[in-house]
């Protein structure tokens, strides 16, 4: 039997993949996961109850307890909660507390789309289709910088920028699912394009990755 339509989008932060999963999410209509959300609700919730975010069992310990229906916070969306995450998500104990949650979204019977860094890698390396979105850094930090300062957060460019930087370099070098592209993973390159651009790249990758899947 062939496996569920689902549906990887991994990439850095503020390459796209955001929109481009909500969209696909939207085409195909399945339901999606935005899997940094876990890992930015965990950063939080520990620093709220006073924990080393390098404590692993600490951390760990929170993501035990962690439900998809405690996602909705605005909190997890700040530049804080980003940083937050990327510290905790360095902890095996962390990732492995999370997976199953993944796991048990990645195999719906009907299919999903399944947003973050090691969707593609680690949780759903046999999904039928893979993207990994990027876009330069420099790209990378307008984007985030307007974003979060239509949040009202006060924040300059060069701040973002040094996130950004900071982010990749921690996402891509830790020992435990680094952010990288699966191996059949398609490159969607966003730099140069406008959000439709994105998303109509996007839709075409998938529809010759669903054609191959509904011959399959
Ligand atoms: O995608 P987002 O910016 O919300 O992710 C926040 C952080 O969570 C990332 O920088 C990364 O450290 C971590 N993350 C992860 N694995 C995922 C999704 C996010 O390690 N699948």
């Amino acid at each position: 039997m062939r496996p569920p339509f689902v549906i990887t989008v991994d990439g850095p932060a503020a390459s796209g993949k955001g929109t481009v999963a909500s969209g696909l999410a939207a085409v195909y209509g399945l339901p999606m996961l935005d899997s940094g959300l876990l890992y930015r609700a965990v950063g939080v919730l520990a620093q709220r109850a006073g924990l080393d975010l390098d404590d692993a069992a600490a951390a760990a310990g929170i993501a035990q307890g962690l439900t998809v229906g405690q996602l909705t916070d605005p909190a997890f969306r700040t530049r804080a909660a980003g940083e937050a995450a990327s510290r905790v998500a360095v902890h095996p104990a962390v990732r492995l507390a999370l997976r199953e949650l993944q796991l048990s979204f990645a195999r719906r019977p009907g299919g999903a789309v399944l947003d973050g860094r090691d969707q593609g890698t680690v949780i759903c390396p046999e999904a039928p289709a893979k993207l990994y979105v990027s876009a330069s850094p420099e790209v990378r930090a307008t984007r985030r910088w307007k974003q979060l300062a239509a949040q009202g957060e006060a924040v300059t460019y060069d701040e973002i920028l040094a996130d950004i930087v900071r982010r990749d370099e921690r996402d891509g070098s830790r020992a435990d699912s680094p952010m990288r592209p699966a191996p059949d993973a398609v490159l969607l390159d966003t730099s140069e394009m406008t959000i439709e651009q994105a998303a109509d790249a996007a839709r075409r990758i998938v529809e010759a990755a669903r054609a191959r899947w509904e011959a399959s």
